[in-house]
């Protein structure tokens, strides 16, 4: 019996460390880095492997009863209760509390239960202690403002790599470096095109006043990132990333009245900046 047991014990932590560290894996793969969800699938796992014990040690406890009753089990069960035996439960008997043959004995509160008692009134000293009186805790208040904080950085990392950009919120760029930046990204991908100095090829000229699907920051990046592909303009959106879309948008707009080599004639209709 003591062989199955040990058998079982290790079976049980070996799935424990396997099962943890899958959730592991699973944390760091799929889910945001969030402690308490962590916490909770941990809770999970203990209470399936709880249940699963018990299950299994419920079918087997007879039979190590039968042969012989541990006197440990036996002895630390009559401290978590203190309850009366059968025997002496005269003693404890309440005589006026009869009703219909219904009795009631005066048992004493069971230790454990008191335990939990005691427990939640020192959670509570420690509670007031280190949320109210040291201050060593974060109140909801300083939680949230640090959640808020978490959040600031966050959305300051997205802006900073450009996934914000989109048709909606693009900016134009005026930077020298990024303007530079842009000028590399259109001779290499552009200038087949549209000539190196934006004069047009197979595609329109855009250093003049003419747009075809508009000009200003937020047309040029949407032509730039959906193309206009029966027309034999590419969509970029799959090779260059927002932030490239960005600079490259902004250095054509930055050709703007340039006088190109050998301009193509105005296709479109003039665009005026609002
Ligand atoms: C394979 C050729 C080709 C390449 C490469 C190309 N374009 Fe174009 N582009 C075109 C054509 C053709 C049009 C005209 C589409 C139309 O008639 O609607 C166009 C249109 C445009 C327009 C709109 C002009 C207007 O008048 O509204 C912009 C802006 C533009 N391209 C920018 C770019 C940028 C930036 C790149 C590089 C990242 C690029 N293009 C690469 C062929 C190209």
């Amino acid at each position: 019996m003591k062989r199955i047991i040990s058998l079982f014990t290790i079976k049980v932590i070996t799935a424990f460390l396997l099962f943890s560290q899958i959730l592991m894996a699973a944390g760091e793969a799929d889910y945001p880095e969030n402690y308490y969800d962590k916490v909770a699938l941990f809770l999970i796992f203990v209470i399936i492997i709880g249940f699963l014990s018990l299950v299994y040690f419920e079918s087997k406890i007879k039979v190590v009863k039968e042969k012989q009753p541990s006197v440990f089990w036996a002895k630390f069960k009559y401290y978590l209760t203190k309850s009366t035996p059968i025997e002496k439960e005269q003693e404890v008997l309440l005589a006026d509390h009869n009703y219909d043959g219904i009795k009631e004995l005066d048992n004493r509160i069971p230790p454990w239960f008191s335990g939990l008692f005691y427990a939640t009134i020192l959670f509570s000293i420690w509670y007031m202690l280190h949320y109210h009186v040291l201050g060593t805790g974060d109140l909801q208040e300083a939680e949230y403002a640090q959640e808020v904080r978490i959040a600031e950085i966050q959305r300051a990392e997205l802006m900073r790599s450009g996934a914000m950009i989109n048709e909606e919120t693009v900016t134009l760029l005026t930077e020298p470096a990024l303007l530079e930046s842009g000028k590399q990204i259109f001779i290499t991908n552009c200038a087949a095109c549209h000539a190196a100095d934006g004069g047009g090829l197979v595609g329109p000229n855009l250093t003049d006043d003419y747009w075809i699907h508009g000009g200003g920051i937020k047309n040029v990046f949407k032509v730039v990132k959906y193309g206009v592909v029966n027309k034999g303009m590419i969509a970029w959106q799959n090779q260059l990333n927002p932030k490239q879309m960005q600079e490259v948008s902004s250095y054509v707009l930055s050709l703007h009245g340039t006088t190109p080599a050998n301009p193509k004639a105005p296709e479109g209709t003039i665009w005026k900046e609002e």
